[in-house]
């Protein structure tokens, strides 16, 4: 089943159609509206499939991405062993720390992007002082020393509670430079790269389990086409060996860049059976490269752009699973989006190369929205990390000195992590539109999933920054009790916080949804995301 039909409302809901006994509802409904009792002159309706519940939302959808790029690591969640001001763990800001905790993390990826076809690992272990420094070409030739490494970002890991991804160097490496890597992380058996750890005090492999072959091998990994890359990955992943018995590695190939389906059908055409576990794929909402406009004080216009081009990666995936599909029906390989996010023009006075951009409203709405989206497509998208962590493009913290923030995205992804390993609920969605000139876009987004425990949670988003929509949600079963509701809003849709107002944005109790009439009525204002406990 397709999860979400994202239907034009023409005043006829689905529910009706699929069970004649709602159609006195939407009746009562439409008398309702009549009466002049209700704001709203047209309504979303949702419908929970909730016997078609099946496919577990896997908890890496909500991954993240860390760089060596501007101030992500370095100034950033690292602030190195000696500082003496801000607290930290071998070197990691505790703040940070405890922030990514309970946002629950469940996967990190690292040391890039772009970095990881420039990087050795090699320089980034033993003692630090050893450690040679080298130039990060992609981002402002700045010199980095190697001081947060292999080490440093697999215990991070482990004192998060986040599964590590490692990105490999395919770009400038060498199969052997990888291969050694794994056996470096895992390897359990008395062998050179096992020795080589526990001489620089790691007794216990990480048991890593995600590796990235090379990263955007259609760019700065090496500027390869698909069937290069493909005869490459093939041989990388005949050596990335499972180095402990019990650890069965998942190797990740560098995947196609945003619409570029031709990839995709290499990578699943060419590369045998057992190669494989992941094909990645990488895509920002961008309004236009040439003119990405600012992070905050944006235009309407360009919110209702940023809107437009998040909205697409339902279209991207839909196409990209279906060639997934043809090759491999019974959906074992995942569709791992390891990049996605909002990117707009860096802050004013900030280093272009750095990425440093503000966090708005405008990010709460896309990140909604392409969570929802991911949880519908679960089936087949198992991972996905959102570009990046600390201090670079659609970040969950930005950081001054002593102070951090948690930024709109940071409360959506927290929000929505009671979908983590959740059971999806299908849902079909006969939706009302936002209007910016001639152009229209699906004002509402939704995602369901039942619990180990049993309690439902609906995500629900209204992009339309002008209106306040109602959603009326029909469940396929006996109505659900209304548990409790949170939702993240904001006078302005460029409203964000800052390091003097760090608290503005905060998610808040939900009063806006009653049931009735045997369906739930959710009043939706304008530019909000709101989550739902349903028992
Ligand atoms: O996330 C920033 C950059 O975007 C990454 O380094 C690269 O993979 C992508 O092009």
């Amino acid at each position: 089943m397709i999860p979400v039909r994202n239907d034009v409302n023409k005043g006829q809901d689905l529910a009706s159609i699929k069970n004649p006994m709602k159609k006195l509802n939407s009746i009562l409904f439409v008398l309702f509206i009549l009466s002049g009792n209700c704001l709203y002159s047209q309504s979303a309706t949702v419908l929970l499939h909730v016997a078609d519940a099946k496919t577990v939302i896997n908890k890496n959808i909500y991954g993240h991405f860390a760089e060596h790029l501007g101030h992500c690591i370095y100034s950033g969640l690292f602030v190195g062993d000696s500082s003496q001001v801000i607290p930290n763990s071998d070197g990691v800001r505790n703040d940070i720390i405890a922030a990514l905790k309970r946002l629950k993390v469940p996967v990190l990826r690292w040391p890039g992007g772009c970095f990881a076809d420039t990087y050795h690992w090699k320089d980034g272990v033993g003692p630090k002082k050893e450690r040679p420094t080298m130039i990060n070409k992609w981002w402002g030739g700045v010199t980095e020393d190697n001081s947060f490494g292999t080490h440093d970002f697999l215990n991070m890991c482990e004192r998060i509670g986040a599964d590590p991804y490692l990105a490999g160097n395919v770009g400038s490496g060498t199969v052997q430079e990888l291969s050694q890597w794994v056996q470096y992380v895992n390897g359990e058996a008395i062998s050179p790269m096992s020795l080589w750890r526990k001489s620089n005090g790691r007794d216990k492999p990480w048991h890593v389990k995600y590796f990235g072959v090379g990263n955007e091998a259609w760019g700065c990994g090496g500027n390869m086409s698909a069937e290069y890359y493909c005869n490459i990955y093939r041989q990388y992943a005949t050596f990335m060996t499972d180095w402990n018995n019990g650890d069965h590695i998942f190797r990740v190939a560098s995947g196609a860049n945003a619409d570029d389906y031709h990839w995709t059908e290499v990578m699943m055409r060419d590369v045998p059976k057992g190669l494989l576990e992941g094909v990645s794929l990488h895509y920002y909402s961008v309004i236009d490269w040439n003119a990405k406009g600012p992070a905050a004080e944006f235009s309407r216009q360009q919110y209702f752009a940023t809107m437009k081009q998040a909205l697409r990666m339902e279209e991207l995936v839909t196409k990209h699973v279906a060639i997934m599909d043809k090759y491999d029906p019974q959906k074992k390989l995942a569709l791992v989006v390891d990049e996605w996010g909002g990117w707009y023009d860096v802050e004013p006075g900030t280093s272009p190369f750095f990425l440093y951009q503000q966090n708005t409203m405008r990010d709460a709405m896309l990140a909604g929205v392409t969570l929802n989206i991911f949880n519908n497509h679960c089936d087949r998208v198992r991972m996905a990390n959102l570009a990046q962590l600390v201090n670079v493009l659609q970040s969950v913290i930005l950081t001054n000195k002593q102070k951090i923030i948690l930024t709109p995205t940071y409360h959506v992804m927290e929000m929505y992590n009671v979908h983590q390993n959740a059971v999806m609920i299908p849902v079909s969605l006969s939706n009302i539109f936002y209007t910016e000139g001639n152009d229209s876009l699906p004002a509402i987004s939704v995602s369901a999933s039942k619990d180990e425990e049993g309690i439902t949670h609906v995500s629900l988003v209204n992009i339309d920054p002008g209106k306040t929509n109602l959603v009326r949600i029909q469940i396929e079963g006996p109505i659900l009790k209304l548990g409790n509701g949170r939702i993240l809003r904001s006078a302005r849709i460029q409203d964000h916080n800052s390091f003097d107002e760090p608290e503005k944005i905060l998610p808040q109790s939900f009063t806006g949804a009653v049931i009735k009439n045997n369906e739930l009525n959710v009043s939706m204002p304008p530019a909000s995301v709101v989550v739902l406990t349903l028992l």
